[in-house]
């Protein structure tokens, strides 16, 4: 087959650091574990992501792209997704200056147009405020379909161009909460993602969850269709 008639697939970029996706899932189990309202759980979850975020960098994680609400969600009841809505405004209002200070470049991925003007002006502001982070790019998918991203791409590009082109494989996708499945994430990106789940629910997860994960991947031999070196 001629290199012009094969799909270009990844071969490992050890040098500029993993691409680490999370599903962060199992928020609603752990507030019904203990009797709370699912938005308890949403919180509790909320909370988790900051160690491991913190965690990222020295685990050669250089980006980490976090699945906080699928636009399927949407069908959630309206006081559920709205809750979430303030959690991510609240999140984004607490952490964006420490984000900045550590060097973590923060970036929305996902539909805007479905999203409260307030939450937008946050998120428009932890994306300008962390714009020079060079340490571990940060992407929150929010209202996020990879179906729906991937239409739109393919729709807007100019003929000739690749529609995909800066859209980052993922190295290893990682998935909370015991479910293993991907739930409309990152389709395009996941082609060779090495897949690593857990039955630990998303607010109960740590960093050495995700160092246990990364540990994981380096272990794995990831061939690309070619045969072992
Ligand atoms: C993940 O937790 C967070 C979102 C989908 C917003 P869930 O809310 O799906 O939690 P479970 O799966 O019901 O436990
Ligand atoms: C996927 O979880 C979305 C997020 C974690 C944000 P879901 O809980 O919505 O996925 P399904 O419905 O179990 O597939
Ligand atoms: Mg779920």
């Amino acid at each position: 087959v001629s290199p012009d008639f094969t799909v270009q697939s990844t071969s490992p970029n050890a040098a500029a650091g993993l691409h680490v996706a999370v599903i962060m899932d199992g928020n609603g189990r752990w507030a019904a574990r203990r009797g709370l309202p699912r938005p308890a759980g949403h919180r509790a979850g909320a909370r988790a992501v900051r160690a491991i975020v913190e965690a990222a960098p020295s685990l050669g994680i250089s980006t980490l792209t976090l699945y906080a609400l699928s636009s399927d969600n949407f069908q959630r009841p309206a006081a559920e997704v709205s809750a979430l809505m303030r959690l991510f405004a609240e999140y984004l209002g607490r952490e964006s200056d420490a984000l900045a200070e550590q060097g973590v470049r923060f970036r929305a991925v996902g539909r805007r147009d479905r999203l409260p003007a307030s939450l937008c002006r946050v998120i428009d502001r932890a994306e300008q405020t962390t714009a020079a982070g060079a340490r571990l790019t940060l992407r929150l998918a929010v209202d996020y379909s990879a179906r729906d991203e991937i239409r739109r791409a393919v729709a807007a590009a100019p003929s000739g161009t690749d529609p995909f082109a800066g859209w980052p494989d993922v190295d290893l996708l990682v998935r909370t909460g015991g479910e293993q499945r991907l739930s409309d994430f990152l389709l395009w990106e996941c082609a060779y993602a090495e897949l690593w789940f857990t039955d630990r629910l998303w607010p109960d997860v740590t960093p050495q969850d995700l160092a246990a994960a990364v540990a994981d991947f380096r272990r794995r031999d990831r061939r690309f269709g070619r045969i072992p070196a």
